[in-house]
């Protein structure tokens, strides 16, 4: 063993003991985490209603990684059952919150379960973080919480504008309420993570996204007309102020996404962070159009897409991408993958779950 994997294997073992909880670990970016979290040698317990996300995720993990991380079906409305959890794992060093809703449409249509599955729940949670010896937190959050930014790429300076849905609101509110948290409660810190777009699946082609119903996101609508499921992909808008008429996004693929939380997780408990609530953007830092998007797919899966330019919909912001250099120089990370990667990734789990 050279001096290197030593070090590697030490911190390993180091950090065998510690346990953190990933709320919606069966869910697309949840269990990429957790896979990646096994990978650095900690102890997971996923909690997950299995509302949105299936059970056999556990075992594309355990393929993964060799260790099946320990799960329990539970649902974070339930009060009393989250403080009953707690109450049996009060070692958990760290929380990873990614369990909530996030459809945009059906924000606006149902509003009342958006602020109860995406806002209840996080008040329960950070009560019961209170009563743990370390409080660590790391929240998902997402770039819609900047709406239309007057300036591009955006930065984490960016003011946070009325949110265009309740979904948004939530994610803005759900900040706020960490924020004012850890303001008199100098003993808990937490990170919030502004994903852009995550795409793409795991390597290994055991775990990826799995949409329930029609996807609202272009990727999965791409691979899953590619494979035959749906005839044709429309694209939402040609006439907008960009280079081909189509809505700019950034692009994420979703292991880099995952290995963000390993470091943020890592900061908080390496007592490194720079006060007890930061935040991060998280994208590649370079914007994409949808017929972008499109011609990678075709790049990297060999096949012509059956797509046709529609108008609008309604809500979507004209262009998104990340200034990363916060995420870079203070978090200490950045993307090594590709949109091409996250488009193969994508199309080789599409394959495989249609096969199964
Ligand atoms: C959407 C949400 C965002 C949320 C994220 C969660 C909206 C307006 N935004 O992001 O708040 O955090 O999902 O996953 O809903 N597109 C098509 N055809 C399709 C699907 C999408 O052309 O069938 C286009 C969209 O117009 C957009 C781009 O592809 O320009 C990406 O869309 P999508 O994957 O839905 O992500 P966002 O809209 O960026």
């Amino acid at each position: 063993m050279n001096s290197e994997q030593h070090v590697t294997f030490e911190s390993k073992i180091y950090k065998k003991h510690m346990k953190i909880l990933v709320t919606g670990g069966l869910g697309f970016i949840g269990s990429h985490t957790v896979v990646e979290l096994q990978h650095e040698g900690y102890d997971v317990v996923i909690i997950d209603n299995l509302s949105n996300s299936s059970i056999e995720v556990l075992d594309g993990i355990t393929t993964i990684t060799g260790k099946k991380p320990l799960f329990e079906k539970l649902d974070l409305k339930v009060k009393p059952d989250v403080q009953d959890f707690f109450k049996r794992h009060n070692d958990i060093v760290g929380v990873i919150h990614f369990a909530a809703n996030k459809a945009v449409g059906e924000s606006v249509a149902e509003p009342l379960m958006y602020y109860e599955n995406n806002i209840a729940t996080l008040v329960y949670l950070l009560q019961e973080l209170k009563g743990l010896s370390k409080k660590n937190f790391i929240f998902s959050s997402s770039c819609t919480v900047y709406g239309q930014a007057d300036e591009l790429p955006i930065t984490e300076n960016a003011p946070v504008k009325p949110a265009e849905s309740p979904y948004g609101n939530t994610k803005q509110i759900g900040e706020e309420i960490i924020r004012d948290t850890c303001r008199v409660n100098g003993d808990i810190k937490a990170i919030a993570l502004r994903y852009f777009n995550p795409i793409g699946a795991h390597d290994s082609t055991e775990i990826g996204e799995l949409p329930i119903g029609v996807p609202q996101n272009l990727v999965p609508f791409i691979t899953q007309t590619a494979i035959g499921m749906r005839e044709q992909l429309s694209v939402f808008g040609g006439d907008y102020p960009t280079s081909d008429g189509t809505c700019v996004r950034d692009y994420i693929h979703v292991v880099d996404l995952a290995k963000a939380h390993v470091i943020a997780l890592q900061r908080l408990l390496d007592v490194k962070n720079d006060s007890n609530f930061e935040f991060f953007n998280l994208g590649t830092g370079t914007g994409s159009t949808v017929l972008e998007a499109v011609q990678s797919f075709e790049r990297v899966s060999g096949t012509s897409l059956n797509y046709k330019i529609v108008d609008r919909r309604e809500g979507d912001v004209i262009a998104a991408y990340a200034e990363t250099s916060k995420a870079n120089n203070v978090l200490g990370w950045k993307t090594e993958l590709t949109l091409d990667d996250a488009m193969d990734s994508a199309w080789k789990w599409e394959q495989k779950i249609r096969t199964k």
